[in-house]
Formats: C-alpha cells, sequence, structure tokens
C-alpha cells in the first residue's frame, strides 16, 4: 500500500497526527509523544543483525525503523492501515501516512501492509522476531491473536500489554464486554495464561518486565507541557509559515511535542504559534490531568488483583 508524499522535512510537518517520535537520521524527529528510548525499557535485544523483523500495529513505525537501524535483514510493518489522513481510531485503523512519510524520508526498506492482527496469514516462524504493543487489548479475540502471532514467530515474540500482576491460576479477562459497534474491548490476562498459552506453541523461555508507568508519564509531561488555545487562535500547516491556513473555532487543550521557530506542534492541531498559547504548568493547584493521572496509576497499583503494562518476551 503505497501513498505518495514528497521527500522532505515538509512532508513530515504537515501531517498533524503524529503518535511516535522517530528519528529521521539527520537530527531531524517526527514531533510524536512516545519516545525511541522505549527500545531499552521493553528490553529488546541492541542488534537484530540479519533478523526478519515483524511489528503488527505497527502505528507510525517506530520500532520497525529502529528495527532496520538495528541490522534487522526485513523488516514489515503490518496495522489496519488507510488513507484518511485524519482519522485514527485504536480499532478502526490508522493513517498510513505517518509511516509512509518516514520510509520515504529515511529511504528505508519497511515494508508496511495493511491488515488485522486476525487476519495475518505468513507462514509458520516466518520470521525471527515478531513485535506486537499495546494491541491486543483492542481486539476482540485475543487468544486467536496470541495463536496468530506464536505460529508466525521463529525465534522471539515480544508483547507489550497489559497483565494481572498475580500469580494463579491462568486468567484471561474482559473489563469491558464488547460487541460490534458498542463498547471497546479491553483484554487483559496474567503470567500463568501466558505461560501455558505460549508454552502449547512451543515457547521454552518467558520473561516478563513490568513496565514504570508512573515514570513515563513523567517522562511524557516534562518533555510535552501543556497549553489551553484560545478560541480564536491561528493555526498553520508548517512552522516557517506566516500566514495561517485556519483558525481555531474553540478553545483547544493539548500538549506541545516540539517547537520551531516560534511555533509549536499540538498533535492532532498542528502548528500554533507559541506567544498565542497559555502554557499550563503541572503543579497549578486545579485538579489538573496530572493528579488525575496520578491516582488512576496508584489505584492501578494498589488494588489486589493490579494489573500493569508488561513487556513480555518469549523464546522458543
Ligand atoms: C496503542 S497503539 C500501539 C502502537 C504501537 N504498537 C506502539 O506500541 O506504540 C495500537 C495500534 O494497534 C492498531 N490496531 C488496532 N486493532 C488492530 C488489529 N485488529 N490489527 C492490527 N492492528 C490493530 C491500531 O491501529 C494502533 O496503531
Amino acid at each position: 500500500m503505497e501513498e505518495k508524499v514528497t521527500n522532505s522535512l515538509d512532508s513530515i510537518y504537515a501531517y498533524a497526527y503524529w503518535r511516535h517520535c522517530i528519528s529521521l537520521g539527520d537530527g531531524n524527529f517526527t514531533p510524536g509523544v512516545r519516545f525511541e528510548n522505549n527500545w531499552e525499557k521493553l528490553h529488546f535485544p541492541s542488534s537484530l543483525k540479519g533478523m526478519s523483523f515483524l511489528d503488527v500495529g505497527a502505528n507510525d513505525g517506530m520500532y520497525c525503523f529502529l528495527a532496520e537501524s538495528r541490522g534487522a535483514s526485513r523488516v514489515v510493518a503490518v496495522d489496519i492501515y488507510h488513507n484518511e489522513r485524519h482519522q485514527w481510531e485504536m480499532t478502526n485503523g490508522w493513517p498510513v501516512y505517518g509511516i509512509q512519510a518516514v520510509k520515504d524520508y529515511r529511504k528505508s526498506k519497511v515494508e508496511i501492509e495493511s491488515k488485522s492482527i486476525l487476519d495475518l496469514n505468513y507462514t509458520e516462524r516466518s520470521f525471527d522476531y515478531v513485535f506486537c504493543g499495546n494491541v491486543i487489548m483492542w481486539v476482540n479475540d485475543p487468544y486467536s491473536a496470541h495463536f496468530k502471532l506464536a505460529a508466525i514467530a521463529g525465534k522471539t515474540l515480544h508483547i507489550r500489554e497489559d497483565m494481572f500482576v498475580n500469580e494463579g491460576p491462568a486468567q484471561l479477562r474482559f473489563s469491558k464486554l464488547w460487541k460490534p459497534g458498542g463498547e471497546k474491548p479491553m483484554f487483559a490476562a496474567n503470567k500463568t495464561y501466558y505461560r501455558e498459552v505460549l508454552g502449547a506453541a512451543g515457547f521454552k523461555d518467558i520473561e516478563f518486565y513490568e513496565i514504570d508507568e508512573q515514570q513515563e508519564w513523567r517522562e511524557f509531561i516534562r518533555k510535552c507541557p501543556r497549553i489551553i488555545a484560545p478560541a480564536g487562535t491561528s493555526t498553520f500547516v508548517l512552522p516557517q509559515n506566516s500566514e495561517p491556513s485556519g483558525v481555531l473555532r474553540e478553545s483547544r487543550n493539548g500538549r506541545i511535542s516540539a517547537q520551531v521557530g516560534d511555533k509549536a506542534y499540538v498533535v492532532g492541531i498542528g502548528w500554533l504559534r507559541i506567544g498565542d498559547l497559555k502554557i499550563i504548568t503541572e503543579d497549578s493547584a486545579d485538579p489538573s490531568v496530572f493528579q488525575r493521572w496520578k491516582m488512576r496509576l496508584e489505584n492501578r497499583r494498589n488494588r489486589e488483583n493490579r494489573q500493569s503494562n508488561f513487556s513480555i518476551i518469549a523464546h522458543r
């Protein structure tokens, strides 16, 4: 699936919906809000020399480009990619624009395929390393998704997912009941489930690494200051533009993920003049998003059957 974009930084900056912050190889980055140090946090190997790498739910492709720069011989990005630039949803697909723009910019060989995890039809064990990060919780049949991934992984299957921390009998739960067009599924299992399901699929050694979400959140709010853009704020397609492309009809909240000259990039809006924005500090007295998140994470941590985000790495 190919979409033509111009091979320049403008093609990157003219897109207002970046999620991943990806190195473009020349000191520039895509202005997303998920960072490349996730590679180390998730315990990916430092080298993938000569290995084939499949990323399912690859999104803007950050892990694919990292895998390529770490020596992977073949990299395939799968997501429910579509050509609508402004529509993105965890369960309904993702714009192909972002990953395609980085591919063109970096002259990368990453292959892009639009497919659901439940429709994967690669030959058994055809990829050395299969990664799937925070995708399965959105899928209505996680069990089948795990078996699809397990069948394709030749050496390593790496899943990032929310999980119950407790030991005990295998459990797999939905926090919301899924019906077509209705509530979104939110699935979580526990370690015993992964040991049994991945063990049955031939994986011998399974590592579990809990991800420190408090630290992730702190890093995010430090790197991406919170702003309010009042109604009437001018928007710009590119940071160097002096002519606005439009104007905000209503006041908008957001976070700055990049600054160029006098403009700031806010995901979902695009480029705004920094001087037009009200910057919110995290220690402001009102019940900020930060406080609410802190409480949510504390609650998650203190519950008896607590849930947390994990990196699960299974080897054959
Ligand atoms: C929370 S994002 C995670 C993106 C990326 N893996 C990461 O870790 O940053 C979930 C991604 O899964 C994709 N997705 C959702 N349902 C999917 C499905 N059935 N098959 C493939 N991808 C799916 C979404 O389009 C989205 O890009």
